[in-house]
């Protein structure tokens, strides 16, 4: 496992991903349980050295602390990392952990799965501030859906580092698990795009896992002629709520239009 978020957070795909994210929390009904099966460590320094040497960060969250015509879907991101940074200059960059943490209610709970040890060790600390927030040091796929109540409200974050061959299969297995054993919960997948035919053939086996209707949001930063590159991301949900679509596609259009590179964004649906 080399795979390390700090050279990657703050960037185009962690927007379009934390956008998503607050607006779904902030639609899911309470009492809440939220699962994130690939944590990472929560907090993101970007004067760090893997944020400076990547400039991913800058590329990122440093246009949209400055954009003027950030839309609505957006500003609950922006908000936070204010927030986070006390008024200043974006230095510090909420991961999904601190970003769920911070929309808890008082009868929710979170479940952080972070299978690195020292990305763990730094999870655990950044929750300190949250009781009804736990980080475990374990394999986010297995855990999940053993950790889910069969009756309640659910929201299970599935964002995994794709530097395993078999990271797309074990999502899809993830997603038939966690369906099956709790009949409400939402699931959102995040997915790198590099070419189109690896994300086709993993939209077609989470189809044949009868979960139901999937909505997809693609963000192509650039036309994707060169499949080493990570020319876009794309967000995959089940259950998604009414009125996903519509905020998905104004994250994606932004981001597209504003970060990428003759890009196109697409919102779509999978039965
Ligand atoms: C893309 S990062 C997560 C970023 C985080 N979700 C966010 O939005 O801030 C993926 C993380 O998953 C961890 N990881 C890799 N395989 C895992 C597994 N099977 N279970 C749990 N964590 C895993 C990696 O160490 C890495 O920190």
């Amino acid at each position: 496992m080399n795979y390390r978020h700090a050279f990657h957070a703050g960037n185009f795909a962690d927007l379009v991903k934390h956008a998503a994210l607050l607006n779904l929390l902030a639609r899911m009904p309470r009492p809440l349980s939220v699962i994130d099966t690939h944590a990472g460590r929560g907090l993101y320094d970007l004067s760090g050295e893997e944020a400076q040497r990547s400039g991913e960060a800058q590329a990122g969250i440093g246009q949209l602390m400055q954009a003027g015509d950030l839309p609505a879907e957006l500003l609950a991101l922006r908000a936070a990392v204010t927030r986070l940074n006390g008024g200043g200059p974006a230095r510090l960059y909420p991961g999904s952990p601190l970003l769920i943490a911070g929309a808890l209610g008082k009868g929710d709970s979170y479940v952080a799965c972070e299978l690195r040890p020292e990305e763990h060790s730094a999870l655990t600390q950044a929750l300190t501030p949250w009781r009804n927030a736990q980080a475990i040091c374990a394999d986010g796929y297995a855990e999940a859906a053993s950790r889910l109540d069969r009756e309640g409200e659910a929201l299970v974050l599935i964002d995994p580092p794709f530097e395993k061959s078999d990271d797309y299969r074990r999502c899809v297995e993830a997603l038939k698990a966690i369906t099956r054993r709790s009949p409400r919960a939402v699931v959102m997948i995040w997915l790198p795009l590099k070419d189109l035919e690896t994300f086709d053939s993993f939209v077609r086996d989470a189809e044949d896992a009868g979960v139901g209707p999937l909505l997809i949001a693609e963000a192509r930063m650039r036309p994707l002629r060169d499949p080493m590159k990570m020319n876009g991301c794309a967000l995959v949900l089940a259950r998604a709520p009414d009125g996903m679509a519509q905020t998905l596609q104004s994250i994606c259009d932004w981001t597209v239009g504003a970060l990428g590179q003759g890009g196109a964004a697409r919102i779509w649906t999978a039965a």
